[in-house]
């Protein structure tokens, strides 16, 4: 994040809050995260190998006397609220459920007060880059803040994905709300699900990340994105064990016959997928750059062929990063369905990819995760 971005959202939140009381504010910020490989296995217990970001949600956050949260979003240009104590919440279908939702999951661990919040972001909404996890974690950590009790950074993380699962109702695993709240600068973080365990991966030298946006939001990918999940629960039952990571690829070629199809490709994305995430950490480690980059263009292929949740507007977009000079490799990044694409490449071509991609470009770095601001 450049530091001038930074300072100017907060002075437009200050103001934004200013609107809501005249008490100081305290400032907490949020990445977004990029996944470089590891798609749709987050939910199987599997590995993951995504980097917070420096693009960001801040909150200002104020006390009140009352038990009212009422948050203020620039994005949406609306002010909106709830009382923490309302007897059954329901979900309105809007930007406000997250909030909701995020109280809610944290009430169940620690008790909460009444605050005012004014948001802003320069993260696009719903671009794939986990607007929706950073909103979370940077409203949790203001109400934490404010609730006077501690609450570790894993247990926010997992507030966020009750939040997601039991109000918004996406059944999202835990990869985004742990990549926003751990991430460190210059670094992938390697998430093995299961455990929850966070290994930080340094990234090479010389290298660049690139977002390219599609532009395209999907209004039912939420459906979609449930309906992959709930195949790969029946495909994992069909297999008798827990989740899709407790099967080995060689156990899968065995087996993969008794499963009906979509549920064997769906499991053979899976099963593949986390095994290309291990083999991308080990050769991020060794600065093969080559085979990081093949295998992300393997991942791709599997989520188009086999997974079936990219489109062809980011089918295109990988193409065309795949053939320019310099790129090691291309892929879709988040749940699909549009979004955008994730680029690996060399530092010193950065230039070409902006002629090719224009304003749809983005250049990120690995970010630190969610914090207080001074
Ligand atoms: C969304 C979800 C994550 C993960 C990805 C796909 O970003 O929030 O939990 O499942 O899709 O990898």
């Amino acid at each position: 994040m450049l530091p001038e971005t930074r300072t100017a959202l907060r002075d437009g939140l200050r103001a934004d809050l200013a609107g809501l009381t005249d008490r100081e504010p305290r400032f907490f910020r949020a990445p977004g995260r990029v996944n470089l490989i590891g798609e749709h296995v987050d939910y199987c217990g599997g590995l993951v190998l995504p980097l917070a970001i420096d693009r960001e949600t801040i909150v200002a956050v104020a006390p009140r006397d009352d038990r009212r949260i009422r948050i203020r979003s620039r994005e949406r240009g609306e002010i909106t609220g709830f009382d923490l104590d309302e007897p059954l919440p329901q979900p309105e279908r809007s930007w406000v459920d997250y909030v909701r939702g995020m109280a809610l999951a944290l009430r169940r661990r620690i008790p909460l007060a009444g605050a005012d919040l004014a948001i802003g972001t320069t993260l696009p909404l719903g671009g794939g880059l986990s607007s929706s996890a950073a909103f979370e974690i940077a409203v949790g950590m203001a109400l934490v803040a404010l609730a006077g009790k501690p609450l570790s950074p894993r247990e926010l993380a997992r507030a966020a994905q009750e939040a997601e699962n039991g109000f918004v109702g996406v059944q999202s695993g835990i990869m985004d709300p742990l990549a926003c709240t751990f991430g460190v600068r210059d670094h992938a973080l390697l998430i093995d699900c299961r455990s929850e365990v966070v290994t930080p991966v340094r990234l090479p030298a010389g290298i660049a990340i690139a977002i390219v946006d599609s532009g395209t939001r999907r209004a039912l990918a939420s459906s979609a994105y449930n309906q992959r999940r709930a195949e790969t629960q029946e495909a994992a039952r069909l297999l008798g064990v827990p989740l899709l990571r407790d099967v080995s690829p060689e156990r899968f070629a065995r087996e993969e016959a008794q499963l009906p199809e979509p549920l064997r490709r769906r499991a053979r994305h899976v099963i593949g997928e986390i095994a290309r995430v291990a083999a991308t950490a080990d050769a991020l480690r060794r600065g093969d750059l080559a085979t990081a980059g093949m295998l992300m263009n393997a991942s791709h292929a599997s989520l188009r062929d086999d997974y079936e949740v990219s489109i062809p507007q980011l089918d295109r977009l990988v193409e065309a990063a795949q053939g320019i000079e310099g790129v090691y490799g291309a892929r879709m990044t988040g749940a699909g369905f549009g979004g955008s694409i994730v680029v690996l490449l060399r530092a010193d071509t950065v230039a070409a990819l902006a002629r090719a991609f224009g304003d749809a470009l983005t250049i990120v770095h690995a970010a630190d995760g969610a914090s207080a601001l001074a």
